[in-house]
C-alpha cells in the first residue's frame, strides 16, 4: 500500500493508476477508522481497479465550539487498517495540500436547499466544508467513483449533486449503514458516549425502527399522520434521555416533505445524547398495493 503525504507523493502514485488505465475508487474519510469504513473500502473494491482512501481531518466543516481539536486522530492504526483491508493507496495531505491559503479565504462549493435543511440548519457551514473539500479531494484524486456511507444519508445525497450540478464524471455510491449487535450505527463518536449512554444510544435505531413499523402500517398517507409519529417518536427519545434534534420522515431522493402516494420514504434523526450528537436513518420502502 502506497501513502502519499502531500501532493507530489499523491501525483507520482495516481501516475501509476492513469499508466495501467485502471478505473480509481476513491473513499475520503476523516481518520479513527471503525468497521464501517472498512466496509466501504471493500465495498469500493467491486467497483473499480484500484481502491485510494483519503484520511483527513477537515477543519472547514467544524462549527465554533464543535470537537475539531479534540477529534481522534489515530494515524498508525488507520494506516494498519487500510493495508490490510486491501487499499492500494492513501492520501494523507497536510492542511497546506488542502488549503494553501487560510481555510476563510478558500474558494467554497455549496449546494443550497437540501444543503440548508436538517443538519444543514443546526450545523450552519458543516455541508459548505464538506462539499468544499470533497470537491478538492475529486479534483486532486480524479477517481472514477467514490464511495460514501448512508448513515450521513443527507451528506452522500449532497455530494451527489454537486457532481451532477458540476458535471464531474464520477459515479457517486452509497453504501448501507454497518451497525452493532444492538442496532447502533457505527459511528467516530460513539467513542465518546459513556458506558451509561453506549446503553441508552441503540434506542435511536430503535425508535426509527418503531416510525417505520408505523409507517407500513398505515401505508403511504403523508399529512397529519407523519407530524403524530415524528411528535411520538420525539416524546419516545426524549423519555430515553435523548435530547432530539430533529427527527423528520423525508423523500428518499430529495429530502422534500412526503406527499401521500410517495413510496421511497426515509426516516433521519439527529439527537444529543450528553455530549455526543448522533445521526442514523432509516429507509422506507413501501410498496404500490400499501
Ligand atoms: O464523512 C466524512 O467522514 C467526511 O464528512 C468526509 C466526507 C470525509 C469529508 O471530510
Amino acid at each position: 500500500m502506497d501513502v502519499a503525504r502531500n501532493l507530489s507523493e499523491l501525483n507520482a502514485a495516481l501516475e501509476n493508476f492513469d499508466r495501467c488505465g485502471a478505473r480509481k475508487v476513491f473513499v475520503p474519510t476523516m481518520g479513527n477508522l471503525h468497521d464501517g469504513h472498512l466496509h466501504l473500502m471493500t465495498e469500493a473494491r467491486r467497483y473499480g481497479d484500484g481502491v485510494v482512501a483519503s484520511v483527513y481531518v477537515n477543519p472547514m466543516q467544524f462549527g465554533p465550539g464543535e470537537d475539531f481539536e479534540s477529534y481522534p486522530r489515530t494515524e498508525k492504526q488507520d494506516l494498519a487498517q487500510l493495508k490490510d483491508c486491501g487499499v492500494d493507496l492513501v492520501f494523507m495531505p497536510d492542511i497546506s495540500d488542502i488549503y494553501p491559503r487560510e481555510v476563510e479565504a478558500h474558494t467554497t462549493v455549496e449546494v443550497p436547499e437540501l444543503g440548508a435543511i436538517l443538519c444543514g440548519a443546526s450545523r450552519p457551514g458543516h455541508f459548505r466544508g464538506v462539499t468544499t473539500v470533497v470537491n478538492r479531494l475529486f479534483n486532486l484524486v480524479a477517481p472514477q467513483a467514490a464511495v460514501f456511507g448512508k448513515k450521513d444519508y443527507q451528506q452522500w445525497l449532497l455530494i451527489r449533486l454537486m457532481v451532477a450540478d458540476l458535471g464531474m464524471p464520477i459515479e457517486v455510491i452509497g453504501v448501507d449503514t454497518v451497525r452493532g449487535a444492538d442496532g447502533l450505527a457505527l459511528s467516530s463518536r460513539n467513542g465518546y458516549l459513556s458506558e451509561a449512554e453506549r446503553a441508552i444510544a441503540p434506542k435511536l435505531y430503535e425508535t426509527l425502527g418503531w416510525m417505520a413499523g408505523q409507517i407500513s402500517e398505515q401505508g403511504a398517507y403523508a399529512g397529519d399522520f407523519l407530524a403524530g409519529i415524528e411528535s411520538q417518536a420525539r416524546d419516545r427519545l426524549q423519555g430515553f434521555g435523548f435530547d432530539p434534534d430533529y427527527i423528520s420522515v423525508r423523500r428518499q431522493g430529495d429530502l422534500g416533505v412526503p406527499q401521500t402516494g410517495d413510496q421511497e420514504w426515509v426516516i433521519l434523526a439527529a439527537a444529543q445524547l450528553g455530549k455526543t450528537r448522533l445521526i442514523d436513518n432509516l429507509e422506507v420502502n413501501l410498496k404500490p398495493s400499501d
